[in-house]
């Protein structure tokens, strides 16, 4: 990795202003211009394992089916009847030979044709052929499925850029979901990634992470405007062989990787949505789903190699317990910004030349939305003020990877 590019934040840089996080039309436009034309993480491969398996997903305001016709095949579409509109799946998730609309039963196969649609005869204007349901294009990352609601969109891997050359030795396709937990956070969805892109409130509301990795530690990739994702790695402290409180080994490392990989952990934004903190024994995903401007659903799963989860007495809570104590604190912050974004005094403040993902993540965000270059030095940070307690949470364990 490149070394950290302190010229990154101009002198003068500054947090974005407050609209970018409070006002619902800048949050439509955000949906349109980001959501609704990027590659979108919406969760693990893992989901859907047999043909016939199907989830719903949200991306933007738009409910999409993403289903497996084939062992090798999986495809998304609108969640739309092609009769006059309505949901065809409404269970989240389920298995099924054939997809078929609650109201008068137009029934599509798993490519998305309509097979029958009772009481219309062929010709005369009705073809089924033309009326499959609405295909959203799909693809897959090392296990992370990425929908994209554009007509016509570029290739997944020309947004990942150099991602998954430099991913590639942790074979993170193979691994399997351990262990999920899902927030409601009451934050706008890019205080999380803003959060998660610096540690210098470590220290400060940490304690049991300082404990295992130093907050200066590490270095980032140098990022701009243009760049996809953005991130670093971050040392763990002499003698700690993971993220958990007592930073002890309890799984083997990842096949495959070499000593130094596993002296680190690297946290990458994957823009729009995912975060994807890799540890040398276990990945942690966070798929962002915003639902309103000042609210985000974070979807947090633990995914671990097959061959430790097989043995007996596996368990992922070392690693879930800390990082779920971790996001708490993280989340809790990225709401108390939140409501201080909300006032009349709030203007944007001063960036360090420690937050240069930041600045860079505002730019990307301006430029995205404006559809032009941030040629201003923009700005965040983050105030610590009381708690505030009541966030609700879902959690599951899952232990059999499926
Ligand atoms: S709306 Fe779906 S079958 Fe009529
Ligand atoms: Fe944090």
């Amino acid at each position: 990795m490149e070394p950290h590019d302190q010229a990154g934040v101009p002198a003068g840089a500054t947090t974005l202003p407050a609209r970018y996080y409070i006002d619902p039309a800048h949050y439509a436009v955000e949906l349109d211009r980001i959501f609704g034309r990027m590659w979108t993480c919406v969760g693990r491969v893992d989901e859907v394992p047999q043909v016939g398996d199907y989830t719903l997903r949200q991306v933007g305001d738009e409910g999409l089916i993403v289903v497996r016709a084939a062992p090798d095949r999986i495809h998304a579409f609108y969640n739309v009847c092609r009769h006059r509109g309505t949901r065809v799946c409404d269970a989240p998730a389920g298995h099924a030979k054939r997809l078929q609309c609650p109201y008068h039963a137009w029934t599509y196969d798993l490519d998305g044709r309509l097979v029958a649609a009772p009481h219309f005869e062929e010709g005369d204007g009705f073809h089924k052929s033309e009326l499959g349901l609405g295909p959203v294009a799909c693809d897959i990352w090392e296990g992370q499925v990425f929908l994209n609601l554009a007509d016509n969109p570029p290739p997944l891997l020309d947004q990942l850029a150099g991602l998954p050359a430099k991913f590639a030795p942790w074979r993170l396709g193979e691994l399997r979901r351990g262990a999920r937990v899902v927030y409601d956070v009451a934050a706008n969805w890019k205080l999380i990634i803003q959060n998660y892109s610096e540690c210098l409130h470590c220290p400060v509301i940490h304690p049991a992470l300082a404990k295992v990795s130093h907050y200066l530690s590490g270095e980032n990739e140098p990022a701009g405007p243009d760049s996809t994702y953005l991130g670093g790695r971050m040392d763990l402290r002499p003698g700690v062989a993971t993220m958990s409180l007592d930073g002890r080994a309890r799984r083997a490392n990842l096949p495959g990787l070499d000593g130094d990989a596993c002296r680190h952990v690297y946290y990458y934004a994957v823009l729009p949505n995912l975060l994807l903190s890799v540890h040398p024994d276990y990945l942690m995903t966070h798929v962002l789903r915003p639902v309103a401007v000042d609210r985000t659903e974070v979807i947090c799963e633990w995914h671990f190699h097959p061959d430790e989860m097989a043995r007996p007495g596996f368990d992922p809570a070392d690693a879930v317990e800390f990082w779920d104590l971790t996001n708490r604190q993280d989340w809790h912050v990225s709401e108390l910004t939140q409501l201080g974004l909300k006032s009349r005094a709030y203007t944007p403040g001063p960036y360090s030349d420690r937050e240069e993902l930041l600045h860079a993540f505002d730019r990307w965000v301006v430029a995205k939305a404006e559809g032009q270059k941030c040629d201003e030095p923009q700005m965040s940070s983050s105030v610590l003020l009381r708690l505030q307690a009541g966030r609700k949470v879902r959690v599951s364990y899952r232990s059999d990877g499926s």
